[in-house]
């Protein structure tokens, strides 16, 4: 089998990161090992995200620059193959192929699984328009995948549910992803084994509606994403645990209980709102309203007092007056976030908002998006300065970006710098918080001269003790 590169590109949301992980394992089989950059590749995958406008046309200006790489390659007398996965993929099928003759392959996210199938094909030859595989297959992929081979690190994504049938008016995911499925509970579980095994910490678990979570349980039940998360707490080696997105709509009880119970359930929630006006999420099919919302919150704050939020908005959806972005901002004050993203209305083509009348002049979002910006910048850093003078304990995951610091996430998904030595990645360290900024916090891992021997928490194979000896 000859040794060949593929460098994969990701767009868009955690499940599309989550994709190109299983996207780079299935092509593991065919001799291909995954690079860093474009230059050199043998295969490029281009794995795209539609949801709103801008992300789609990137796509297309990265195929021109592709262009050109694969005809430096031609040159050399090597043949570089181009494909595109994703969201766009699905959304755009065969036009792709139409539109950018580079394009040797598309590939959707429920049949990336027949991959190595395509790749195959393409080097034997087959025409290009054969090799449009956007089907909502019956089979699942994940039935069909090879076991994740690259070493995932301390933190890693578990996908257990895809698709979405909430269709709201402006999104375009149920079209791109499918319906909603959720992954039977011992696959899930096998597959979190797997990762606790090589030394992950923390394990996110993704849906685009993840709370929606309803697998076939062991027991032939149903578990919902409550259950699901409670199970997972009983793995010894796990430390953190996290889930998203969610939506409000798909909050219950159980899901609640565990936000109370599971100290091992970190107390930060991504609950999108995207609007504080009932009209609006009325028009948006949100199918809840701003009151719902507020409830949700005040429960699960009562499960878990020190939760934090964080949601996304939408400004300047068709029909959105002064007075419904005014709801917007008294909701956002009302529940106040530690950070959120916000987005222009952009529109769709296929989903129901896309023809809708009065729509708001992009001069208007765009004064929309500021102000709601800077409301949310305000409560974000207000929230990270609260950390200051507080000892938190921090999952140290990569380099930063100065030599001799590490950067790591604090329960509550702050970015945490600190100085520290490599051998410490990887590792859960108490730090103490010096300095607040916008997006990050500065401090001190707290070592064990100051008489706390309990700071770091060693994930199963390491060397025991080595690193809290070393920062003695
Ligand atoms: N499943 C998640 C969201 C997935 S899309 C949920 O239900 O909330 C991520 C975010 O992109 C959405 O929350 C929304 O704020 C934004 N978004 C989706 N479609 C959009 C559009 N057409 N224009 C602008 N923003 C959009
Ligand atoms: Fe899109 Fe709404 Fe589904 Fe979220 S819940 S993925 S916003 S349709
Ligand atoms: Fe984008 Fe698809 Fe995710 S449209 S946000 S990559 S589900």
């Amino acid at each position: 089998m000859s040794s060949k590169r593929v460098y994969i590109k990701t767009y868009g949301c955690q499940m599309n990161v989550y994709d190109s992980a299983r996207m780079a394992d299935s092509l593991a089989p065919l001799g291909y090992s995954q690079c860093e950059s474009a230059e050199g590749a043998d295969l490029i995958l281009l794995n795209t995200c539609h949801i709103r406008e801008k992300a789609s046309e990137k796509v297309f200006s990265e195929l021109g620059r592709l262009r050109a790489l694969q005809n430096a390659a031609a040159e050399e007398g090597r043949r570089l193959l181009i494909g595109v996965a994703g969201c766009v993929a699905q959304a755009e099928g065969e036009e792709i192929v139409r539109r950018a003759p580079q394009v040797d392959l598309v590939v959707g996210p429920q049949t990336y699984h027949r991959l190595p199938g395509l790749v195959t094909r393409a080097l034997a030859g087959e025409d290009r328009k054969a090799l449009v595989d956007t089907e909502f297959p019956t089979e699942s992929k994940f039935d069909f995948l090879p076991e994740e081979s690259a070493s995932p690190g301390a933190a890693a994504f578990l996908s257990v549910q895809e698709g979405c049938d909430k269709f709201c008016a402006f999104c375009v995911v149920p079209y791109t992803r499918g319906a909603e499925v959720s992954r039977p509970v011992v696959d899930i579980l096998a597959e979190a084994e797997r990762l606790v095994k090589a030394g992950v910490i923390e394990i996110t678990l993704l849906g685009q509606n993840v709370n929606a979570y309803h697998g076939e349980g062991p027991d032939g039940r149903e578990w919902g994403l409550g259950r699901l998360l409670r199970r997972l707490a009983e793995f010894e080696g796990l430390e953190r645990l996290r889930y998203t997105t969610s939506h409000p709509r798909d909050v219950d009880a159980e899901l609640i209980a565990a936000h109370r119970d599971e100290a091992k359930l970190m107390p930060f929630l991504h609950l999108p709102v995207q609007s504080g006006s009932d009209r609006i999420l009325d028009a948006m099919n949100r199918r809840h309203d701003a009151a719902f919302y507020h409830r949700v919150v005040e429960q699960l704050r009562e499960a878990r007092p020190d939760l934090a939020l964080s949601s996304d908005f939408i400004v300047g959806f068709p029909g959105e007056s002064d007075r419904d972005f005014g709801d917007t901002l008294r909701l956002v004050t009302e529940v106040g976030y530690a950070q959120a993203y916000s987005f222009k209305y952009s529109a769709r083509p296929g989903t129901p908002a896309a023809g809708a009348a009065q729509s708001v002049p992009e001069a208007v979002k765009s004064e929309r998006l500021a102000m709601l910006q800077q409301l949310l910048n305000e409560q974000q850093q207000a929230f990270n300065r609260k950390s200051v003078g507080q000892r938190v304990p921090v999952l140290l995951e990569r380099a930063a970006k100065h030599p001799g610091q590490l950067v790591g996430r604090s329960p509550w998904m702050q970015s945490v710098v600190v100085e520290a030595p490599a051998r410490l990645l990887g590792h859960l360290v108490d730090v103490d918080v010096l300095e607040a900024h916008p997006n990050s916090l500065i401090g001190r891992v707290v070592t064990l001269s100051e008489g706390n021997d309990m700071n770091v928490v060693e994930p199963p194979q390491s060397a025991a003790g080595a690193a809290t000896r070393a920062m003695a």
